[in-house]
């Protein structure tokens, strides 16, 4: 039996990556004063069929329940938040400035960096409609790859706007109901062939081609971008109005983040979406939004590429993963001492391991290195003196049983 294509199993060595990741994600949203929160895995297939646009609904792991409800497999956050959101509004103070880390689920191709499962954060400022939300976002997204050791070298956030592209169907008299289709096919074009895409966009062909070619500019997005430089981080920005982003329900900002070479997929995008939650409760409640996920499966690849990234996360796995004390019994008759002490140092907090079954001397030593202990405390004969060897010095001492745990403070 083999696991779904798209599907990992997470062995311990991949587990220690995906806590290390959760714990830089976790860490710098708390700095930047979000919150956490988490929604349900399983939700009517409705909800993202009104929301999030044909494509996420096109990889959709949907089913009949039990109940004969149609259901789908969370394939990202944001209606969801938009529902909830909806929900218990009244209860909190806006913003609300929430973050959440969860699994979610596209059925689509398998390729570099898209999976059929994946972990996502997803930060979200809610009820602010001053670009300063936009902006917080962004520098976010940005410290939380610098976190991980990431430099303006490694990755740039490129930015976008959509009310540059409705502005500029308004100005040319395109009928509303175009404009969604439009956007869709400006933003594959990066992905494919130009006839295809010059085919989608009819008449507008030209002018949006030189558009993408020369750039575009905005009042809006250069305040964004001075917002940026403010706090420094203007080298890890660049305007490109060819973002559009997939998902149906933006409606400003929006931006994806990328691997200056040019490798991977996005490892982050997100943008303004100010309609989704009135329309999600039909109008009762409405309140600007703006947010972004970052994925865990490009993230992962880009850090095990990056040499200076990737010797840092091994740094951290290695020291959260080593032991601090390893008992190592000499003298089966021991063995009840040992335990007894094992549960003291266990209950005061430190990490131990000993030998579950009789073993020889040697090969106790020789898994206390391998388990990364930084003292060894043996009992046998020396009892009730107990010895204790630094694994870092290799010194040794022997102590009386009483002073064991004050003596071994020093070591620790
Ligand atoms: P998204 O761009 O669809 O946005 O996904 C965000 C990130 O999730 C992507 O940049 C990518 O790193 C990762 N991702 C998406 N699909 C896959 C996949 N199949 N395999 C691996 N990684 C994947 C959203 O989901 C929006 N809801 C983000 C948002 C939050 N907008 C506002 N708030």
């Amino acid at each position: 039996m083999q696991a779904l294509p798209g599907f990992r199993d997470f062995l311990p060595d991949d587990c220690a990556v995906r806590n290390y990741i959760f714990a830089c994600w976790r860490e710098v949203a708390r700095r930047y004063g979000f919150i956490e929160w988490e929604g349900p895995v399983l939700e009517p297939t409705e909800l993202y069929k009104k929301k999030s646009g044909a494509e996420i609904v096109d990889q959709l792991f949907n089913f009949a329940d039990k109940g004969e409800r149609e259901v789908a497999m969370r394939p990202e956050l944001t209606p969801t938040l938009a529902r909830v959101v909806a929900a218990h509004e009244r209860e909190f103070k806006k913003p609300l400035k929430w973050f959440s880390i969860g699994q979610f689920f596209r059925y689509e191709k398998q390729q570099r960096g898209r999976l059929r499962e994946h972990f996502q954060l997803n930060c979200d400022i809610i009820g602010e409609a001053n670009l300063a939300a936009d902006i917080e976002l962004v520098a976010l997204c940005i410290d939380i790859l610098r976190a991980f050791g990431f430099t303006e070298k490694d990755f740039v956030v490129r930015i976008s706007d959509r009310d540059f592209w409705t502005d500029f169907f308004r100005e040319k008299d395109v009928s509303a109901d175009w404009w969604g289709e439009l956007l869709q096919a400006i933003d594959k074009s990066g992905r494919e062939a130009r006839e295809k895409t010059a085919e989608k966009l009819g008449k507008l062909a030209d002018p949006i081609f030189s558009i993408l070619k020369t750039g575009g500019k905005s009042q809006k997005l250069d305040q964004l971008i001075g917002g940026l430089r403010e706090r420094g981080l203007e080298d890890y920005v660049a305007i490109d109005v060819g973002i559009v982003r997939g998902l149906a329900y933006y409606t400003g900002i929006v931006f994806e983040v990328f691997d200056r070479g040019g490798k991977f997929r996005a490892i982050a995008g997100g943008g303004r979406y100010d309609n989704l939650i009135a329309q999600m409760s039909d109008g009762t409640v409405s309140m600007p939004a703006v947010g972004f996920a970052m994925g865990d499966v490009v993230l992962g690849e880009l850090i095990n590429e990056t040499a200076h990234v990737r010797q840092k996360l091994e740094n951290a796995i290695a020291n959260d993963r080593n032991i601090d004390i390893y008992v190592v019994i000499a003298k089966e008759q021991r063995r009840a001492d040992a335990l007894a002490q094992i549960q003291q140092f266990r209950d005061r907090g430190y990490r131990v391991d000993y030998p579950l079954t009789s073993e020889k001397v040697g090969k106790q030593f020789q898994t206390a290195e391998q388990l990364g202990a930084r003292v060894a405390v043996l009992f046998g004969d020396e009892w009730p003196q107990i010895k204790i060897k630094n694994m870092t010095t290799a010194n040794q001492e022997l102590v009386p049983s009483g002073e064991l745990m004050d003596r071994l403070a020093e070591h620790l």
